[in-house]
C-alpha cells in the first residue's frame, strides 16, 4: 500500500442505554453465544486487514467495557458518547479529524449490529470507495408498508418502490461527514443515521445491498435471531 493510500477507520457508537430492551443491561453488553454483543461487533473489524483503527463511543457511566476482551486492544480508542447517537458519532469524528488524512474513510457501525457479514463489509469497502461521496449498506423493503393515523388505523399504503432499510456500516470521508454532521446538529436537524447528515448537506450516498441478517439488536426477540445468524455464519451456511 502506498504511503498516501486512504486509510479506513471504524467509528462505533456504543453509548446507548437500550431503552427498548427489557432489563438493565445495555444491548451492546447482552450475552450472545457466550460473549457480549460488542465483542462480536468489534471482532468483525479487528479481523479485517484493511481496517486501520477503531474508535468506540461509550456511555460516561459505562462500567462493562473494562471487562470486555478488547478493553486493552491498542487498535481500539474509547471516548465518551453524547445524548443521542449523532452526538456520539460527532464526538468520535472530532477525535478522528486531526488524526485522519484528507482522503481517509470512516465506517460508522452500530455496536448493536453483531451479525455483519464479511462479504457485505468487503462489498461496501469496494463500492463506496469508488463513489464520489461514499455509501451505506441497505436492504430493499419487501413488505407492504402502511402509514398509521393517531388512532392506529391505516391512513395510507406507502409504495415500497425504491424504498430501502438503512443499515450500517455507513462509509464516508472523515472530513465530509464531520462537516455534514456538525452542521446538521448545529441547525437542530433530526439525524437518525450518518447518511441523513450527508443528504442534508446535499450529497447523494450510494446504497449498497447487504444481507437482512445484519439486524440491530433492539428488542428481546432479536437475540435468538442474532444467535441463529451467528451460528449459521460459523457453520459456513450464510
Ligand atoms: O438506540 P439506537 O438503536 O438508535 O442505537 C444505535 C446505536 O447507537 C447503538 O449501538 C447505541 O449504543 C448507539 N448510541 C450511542 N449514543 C447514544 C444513543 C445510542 O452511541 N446516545
Amino acid at each position: 500500500m502506498s504511503a498516501d493510500a486512504p486509510r479506513y477507520w471504524v467509528a462505533i457508537p456504543a453509548a446507548g442505554i437500550g431503552s427498548r430492551m427489557r432489563g438493565a443491561v445495555p444491548k451492546q453488553y447482552l450475552r450472545l453465544l457466550g460473549r457480549p454483543v460488542i465483542e462480536h461487533t468489534l471482532a468483525i473489524f479487528l479481523d479485517h486487514p484493511r481496517i486501520h483503527g477503531i474508535v468506540l463511543a461509550l456511555h460516561p457511566q459505562d462500567s462493562e467495557w473494562p471487562r470486555c476482551e478488547y478493553a486493552d486492544e491498542s487498535r481500539v480508542t474509547t471516548l465518551p458518547g453524547g445524548d443521542a447517537r449523532a452526538d456520539s458519532v460527532l464526538a468520535m469524528l472530532d477525535w478522528l479529524l486531526p488524526r485522519a488524512a484528507p482522503g481517509d474513510w470512516v465506517l460508522v457501525h452500530d455496536a448493536a449490529r453483531p451479525c455483519l457479514l464479511r462479504e457485505d463489509l468487503d462489498r461496501l469497502l469496494t463500492r463506496a470507495a469508488a463513489h464520489s461521496v461514499g455509501g451505506l449498506l441497505g436492504a430493499p423493503v419487501v413488505d407492504t408498508v402502511k402509514r398509521a393515523d393517531a388512532a392506529g388505523e391505516v391512513a395510507e399504503t406507502v409504495s415500497r418502490e425504491r424504498l430501502w432499510h438503512a443499515l450500517t456500516p455507513q462509509m464516508f470521508r472523515v472530513g465530509m461527514l464531520h462537516a455534514a454532521l456538525s452542521d446538521a446538529l448545529a441547525r437542530g436537524l433530526a439525524v437518525t443515521d450518518d447518511a441523513s447528515a450527508m443528504e442534508l448537506a446535499g450529497h447523494r450516498p450510494l446504497l449498497v445491498e447487504g444481507s437482512r441478517s445484519n439486524l440491530k439488536i433492539t428488542r428481546p426477540d432479536d437475540l435468538p435471531l442474532a444467535t441463529f445468524f451467528l451460528t449459521s455464519q460459523a457453520n459456513g451456511e450464510s
